[in-house]
């Protein structure tokens, strides 16, 4: 090394040490960061979300902003315990303040309720362990453990009813389907003009609408949630073939589906199961497209992967055809 060189290096090394220790300083002027949770309610219960409101304080003795990057936490009751994560988006505490936070997370109600073996409308003991990510300065992601204890009232789910049933959940959520997916469901399945399509939980229509787009044929889409309904008849709208698909507000479960050619299904894996009665009475050469989720106790024809570029994730399709091809089930029940 010329002296230079050696010069510079020195410079750089000393630079870093004193960074390192302008690190360890900071911590000990300045303290470190806490949090403390001051209490936690439900509220706003949809048919298919309820939203969980956090009120945590949070003391930054930084000279600097803090930003709170991202929270996780479990909820127990008894022995019955509900775990979640989520990021927060763009919060900071300010410089060497302590502020109050009401933190946001939007969660499956019928998940949590089945988590806590719990009804809405009930008010139970709760205990909330939660750990709050902040990225703290020169130290990176920083843990900030807090808990509290209390009741904690469940809202009352909103009631919806359809025919002479009345629903409080949804079996299952709206996902969309990403559109090439849906592309390769519909040519997996080999749609022609002249078949039938039922999209079985319909969600905003986009399987119905693409395959009368794509193929001219007919197309029916079936869903509970009147915010879908209203979503899937502006699609059809928009797309104009109302001429060709129908949007209906039925339970998938009580659907005759001897008139259609291809079922599409973007559902759950115990949901599929659920449907092979009504599966089984379609006509021979019927196809049965399901995006992600196998169906236990039927053989598919095709299992086909795809990787969508609006998600960058990879994408499983089933296919089966009419009649169904019946394997024992791993559970061993029939
Ligand atoms: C995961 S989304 C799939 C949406 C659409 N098929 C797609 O692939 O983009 C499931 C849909 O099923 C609907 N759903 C849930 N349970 C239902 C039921 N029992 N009867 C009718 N629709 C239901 C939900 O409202 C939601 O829109």
């Amino acid at each position: 090394m010329k002296v230079g060189q050696r010069a510079i290096f020195s410079l750089a090394l000393a630079a870093a040490l004193l960074t390192g220790c302008q690190t360890t300083q900071q911590v000990q002027r300045f303290g470190r960061p806490t949090a403390r949770m001051l209490g936690l309610k439900l509220q706003d219960a949809k048919l298919d979300y309820v939203t969980a409101l956090f009120e945590v304080e949070v003391d930054n003795p930084y000279p600097e902003s803090l930003p709170l990057v991202s929270l996780s936490y479990s909820l127990t009751s008894d022995a019955n315990m509900f775990l979640s994560a989520t990021p927060i988006t763009l919060t900071t505490v300010p410089a060497n303040t302590r502020e109050v936070f009401t933190l946001q997370d939007k969660i499956v109600y019928e998940r949590l309720l089945r988590a806590l073996n719990a009804k809405a409308g009930s008010t139970i003991p709760y205990q909330a362990d939660l750990r709050l990510w902040v990225d703290a300065p020169d130290e990176g992601l920083v843990k900030l453990p807090s808990s509290s204890q209390g009741q904690l009232a469940l809202p009352g789910a909103p009631e919806l009813a359809v025919g002479e049933k009345v629903y409080h959940a949804l079996d299952v959520i709206f996902v969309p389907t990403p559109q090439d997916v849906v592309e390769k469901m519909l040519e997996l399945a080999e749609v022609k003009k002249s078949d039938l399509v039922y999209d079985l939980g319909c969600g905003d229509g986009r399987i119905v609408v693409t395959a009368a787009k794509k193929y001219g044929c007919r197309a029916a889409g079936y869903d509970l949630d009147p915010q879908r309904l209203k979503e899937s008849l502006e699609n059809v709208q928009k797309n104009q073939v109302g001429d060709l698909v129908t949007i209906e507000q039925r339970d998938i479960f009580t659907l005759d589906l001897s008139q259609a050619n291809v079922v599409t299904l973007y559902l759950l894996p115990s949901l599929n199961v659920k449907l092979i009665p009504q599966l089984e009475k379609l006509k021979p050469g019927s196809r049965i497209v399901s995006h992600d989720f196998a169906m236990e106790g039927v053989k598919p024809d095709k299992v086909v992967t795809l990787t969508s570029e609006h998600d960058d994730t990879e994408h499983t399709i089933y296919l089966w055809t009419a009649p169904l091809k019946k394997e024992p089930r791993a559970s061993g029940i029939e």
